[in-house]
């Protein structure tokens, strides 16, 4: 088991890291007080009906599965659900799922009366590996990701390996991409694991699990020294600036988030070595590459992103594997870098 907090300035994050841990929440939750939990409709029911047992308590809310619940209606729904219950700023809503739950429900828990109590179990590769720590909570308006949110951090997260089980190939492969961003930017480890060990990393690996840790530690402290986002946390975008384009661009479902980030990274990677291994590792998690994208169409999307100042955008680069820069470049220059990958 690992154990770690991730300290803010005027919040912290508790992070259990242990296998079966999802079905002894008591021991780390305290549970005197009315619970929402929020799921979708696609997580498994005995996921659902294990953490319901242990509470006495709660409601259960599934909303729709996949992207499409990060936005109004089911944001007002879940509101309306927790007044009707005559939920106080005491009480708690625990997000059940992926990130789409984490971001949907943490945004709900941090905006309902100002804030109430708010804990997260992960059962995703991807949200077990980065969404659920660092406290961007959000939802998507027209069709742009993330454009109206807050930062709110779940008082515990409960990261178990074995809720994994059921995940399909395709989304376990996605997640793992973040993990590959991190190894990138800060950890050479993560890295090497996934180049020695990519074929053997399952959910019953323990390489897995040495994975998730390292990633969420590399997180925790990166986000302890930068929670808004000011300076050092822009390193956690590496990829993201072309993969946030490329996910608007087919509209946020015909590609994963991971997927898009992993072809972000290979489009803006410079380091030949890095690049090329990059390529092999990802082409054995069967990520899928973009290989026809509208450049004009990406450049205008990448403009409109939150991190863009003007004309200009602050973009990470690794030229050395564990030391990512932050690099202000035009954006009409990034042309180069989607053309180089089509
Ligand atoms: N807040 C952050 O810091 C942050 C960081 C990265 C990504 N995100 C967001 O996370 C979202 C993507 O998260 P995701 O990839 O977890 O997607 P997701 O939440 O949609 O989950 C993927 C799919 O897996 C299913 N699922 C979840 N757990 C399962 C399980 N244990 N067994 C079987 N099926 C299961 C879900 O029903 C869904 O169909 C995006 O909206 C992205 O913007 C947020
Ligand atoms: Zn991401």
């Amino acid at each position: 088991m690992m154990e770690f907090t991730v300290q803010l300035k005027d919040a912290s994050s508790r992070v259990i890291i242990e296998r079966e841990s999802h079905l002894h929440l008591k021991d780390y939750i305290n549970f005197n007080c009315k619970v929402m939990v929020v799921s979708d409709t696609q997580i498994p029911l005995s996921l659902k009906e294990e953490v319901m047992a242990q509470l006495e308590n709660a409601t259960l809310v599934e909303v729709a599965e996949g992207e499409v619940s990060k936005g109004f209606d089911t944001y007002q729904m879940l509101l309306e659900k927790l007044l009707s219950l005559h939920f106080s700023r005491k009480d708690m809503v625990l997000a059940l799922g992926g990130g789409v739950i984490g971001d949907l429900a943490g945004f709900v828990a941090g905006t309902y009366k100002r804030g109430c109590r708010f804990v997260s179990i992960p059962t995703t590769t991807l949200s077990q590996i980065d969404s659920s720590i660092g406290g961007k909570v959000a939802i998507n308006l027209n069709g742009i990701k993330n454009c109206v949110g807050c930062f709110y951090h779940p008082e515990t997260v409960i990261v178990d390996v074995d809720t994994l089980k059921t995940l399909s190939k395709r989304h376990f492969y996605n997640g793992l991409v973040e993990a590959l961003k991190a190894g990138c930017i800060q950890d050479p480890v993560i890295f090497d694991l996934f180049k020695e060990h990519i074929d053997e990393i399952d959910v019953e690996s323990p390489y897995l699990e040495e994975i998730i840790e390292r990633s969420l530690f590399m997180k925790k402290r990166v986000v302890e020294k930068d929670e808004k986002e000011q300076n050092i946390r822009k390193i956690l975008n590496f990829g993201h600036t072309i993969g946030h384009a490329i996910e608007s661009i087919y509209h946020l479902h015909d590609y994963y988030h991971g997927e898009c980030v992993a072809n972000g990274m290979i489009m803006i990677e410079e380091n030949e070595q890095i690049r090329h291994d990059l390529i092999e590792i990802l082409k054995k998690m069967n990520i899928p590459f973009v290989t026809s994208l509208d450049c004009e169409e990406c450049i205008r999307f990448i403009k409109n992103d939150k991190k863009a100042k003007g004309n200009e955008i602050d973009i990470v680069k690794v030229n050395e594997l564990g030391k990512a820069v932050i690099e202000k470049v035009k954006i009409d220059d990034l042309r180069q870098y989607i053309r180089r990958s089509l």
